[in-house]
This record gives structure tokens, sequence and C-alpha cells, in this order.
């Protein structure tokens, strides 16, 4: 009986983790079209199956009258991000949203205190507002934030302990010490490089997206205007791509767009 409950119960959670999803692969897409770095790589999210909201909740002691006030993470959302100090842009990010569309319950900042199993993460609780056919309901939702290496090690270091549950074989847990101390390593140098892929991606995107309008351009030309020597146009796209020369590119794209608009 219990059980048909939580599954009525889970209805606005997963409303609410399919929203926050939108809402981070929004932003991330926002500064992509603005030809900006994003903090955000990708974003994932789930609700919580009911037999681990069991688990837990026998875990913890919970009464089941307690479960959406107690447990946390029913709604869960992950944010990855390249390089560590893009976690405290999407902290603030979040931050600033606070009683705007969620609010801001407790941070758990295990980055910079390391969990002795060696997890490292930034989490967020939230409360989140949901539209629901009999109105507005509040739900704990939690934001997990942490970095693509964090994400390797937590999710293998997930399934192991899955796996082995309570007696994890001390060489693998050796093992996954030294894991973690790599993953750790790897934030750091990438910290160090950051700059570097910074200004290579940045020229990166700004390239993708001149093609891109390129190739939009052209294809309106050929559809829109017969009269266009469509072949000229390939061709003096080829050689203007092979020079790789983004401000050519850029003036071609302009001329191309100034054809379209021509009476
Ligand atoms: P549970 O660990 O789920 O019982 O939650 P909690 O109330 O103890 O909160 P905590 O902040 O410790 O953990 C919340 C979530 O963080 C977990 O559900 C995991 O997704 C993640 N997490 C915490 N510790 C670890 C860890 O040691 N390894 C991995 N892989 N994930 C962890
Ligand atoms: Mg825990």
């Amino acid at each position: 009986m219990h059980t048909l409950n939580l599954k009525q119960i889970l209805i606005p959670y997963a409303q609410a983790v399919e929203e926050l999803k939108l809402k981070f692969k929004s932003l991330r897409q926002s500064f992509i079209k603005n030809e900006e770095y994003s903090p955000i790589e990708f974003v994932i999210g789930r609700v919580k199956k009911i037999s681990s909201i069991v688990d837990k909740a026998k875990r913890k002691n919970i009464p089941f009258e307690l479960i959406e006030e107690h447990i946390e993470d029913i709604a869960g959302i992950r944010i990855m991000c390249q390089f560590e100090e893009d976690i405290n842009t999407v902290i603030a990010l979040i931050r600033q949203r606070h009683q705007k569309d969620l609010f801001v319950i407790k941070e758990r900042d295990y980055i910079t205190n390391m969990k002795a199993s060696g997890y490292r993460s930034y989490h967020i609780i939230i409360k989140y507002p949901v539209q629901t056919p009999t109105g507005e309901k509040h739900i704990l939702a939690e934001i997990q934030i942490r970095t693509l290496a964090m994400n390797f090690w937590a999710t293998i270091e997930h399934s192991l302990r899955y796996k082995y549950k309570q007696n994890m074989p001390k060489d693998i847990q050796e093992r996954l010490n030294k894991a973690a101390l790599a993953a750790y390593n790897l934030d750091e140098e990438m910290a160090q490089i950051r700059e570097e892929v910074l200004k290579s991606q940045k020229g990166f995107t700004e390239e993708a997206n001149v093609i891109g309008n390129i190739f939009n351009n052209i294809q309106n030309l050929a559809q829109t205007k017969s009269s266009c020597n469509m072949n000229n146009i390939y061709e003096t796209f080829w050689k203007l791509w092979e020079e790789n020369d983004i401000n050519k590119l850029k003036e071609f794209d302009k001329n191309l767009t100034y054809s379209l608009n021509e009476k």
C-alpha cells in the first residue's frame, strides 16, 4: 500500500527533475550561443528508485510519513564542469536564483572537505516549487556539482560499492584511494592549463558558429535566390575554409547575409 502511495508521491519529483535539467541545459546553451565559455559541461538527473527510497528510510529510521521531508535526494540533478573553478560559477548562478525559481536550503562542500571515501562534490539542497493539478507543491531536490574527474571517480566508486556492499576488498579500497588522488591531481593540473584551454575553446566555438551561420545562409540562398551561382559560393567557401582565417570567414558570412536580404 505504501509503495502505491510512493508512486503517486514521485510524480511531482519527476516533473521537478525534468524542469531543472531543462533549465541548466538552457543555461549552457545561452553561454554557447553568446560565444562564451560555458561553466556547465553537461547535466543529468534522476528520480530515486522506490527500492532505494525504502532502503534509505529503513537505514536512517525515517518513518514513511516523513520521507519527503527527510530524504533530500528523491529528486537529484548532477551538473558536470570541466574545471574546479567552474563549480564556483555554477554555485553563484544557483544562489542568484534563491527566492526566484528555487530556494537554497543547505550547502555541503565535499570539495574543500573531501569525504573519507575520497568523494568530492559540491551539494546544494533546494526547495523547488512544482505546479501540480492540485496546486503548487514545494519539493526538496539535491543538486550535485562536480568536475568531470570527480564524476569519473564517483561513478566508478559507486558501482564498486554497489557490487561489494559492505565488503569492499582492501586492495580495491586502496586502489580507489589512489584513484581519488589521481582525480584530484588531474583537476589541479587542468586548473593550471585552464587559461590555455579557454583560449583555444573560444576560438573553436567562434569558428563553429561562423561556419554554422554560413551553412544556414547558403541553404537559404539556394532555396530563395534562384539567380545565385551556388557553385561559385561553394567554391569560395571551401577556399576560405582551407585558409582557416576566421576574419575572412566572418566577412564571407556577412556578404551572404547581405545577399540574402537583398531585394
Ligand atoms: P546518502 O549517502 O545517500 O545516504 O545521503 P546522505 O544523507 O548521507 O548525504 P550525503 O551528502 O552523504 O550524500 C548524498 C549523495 O552524495 C549520495 O546519495 C551520493 O550520490 C553522493 N555521495 C556521497 N558520498 C559518496 C561517496 O562516498 N561515493 C559516491 N560515489 N557518492 C557519494
Ligand atoms: Mg551519505
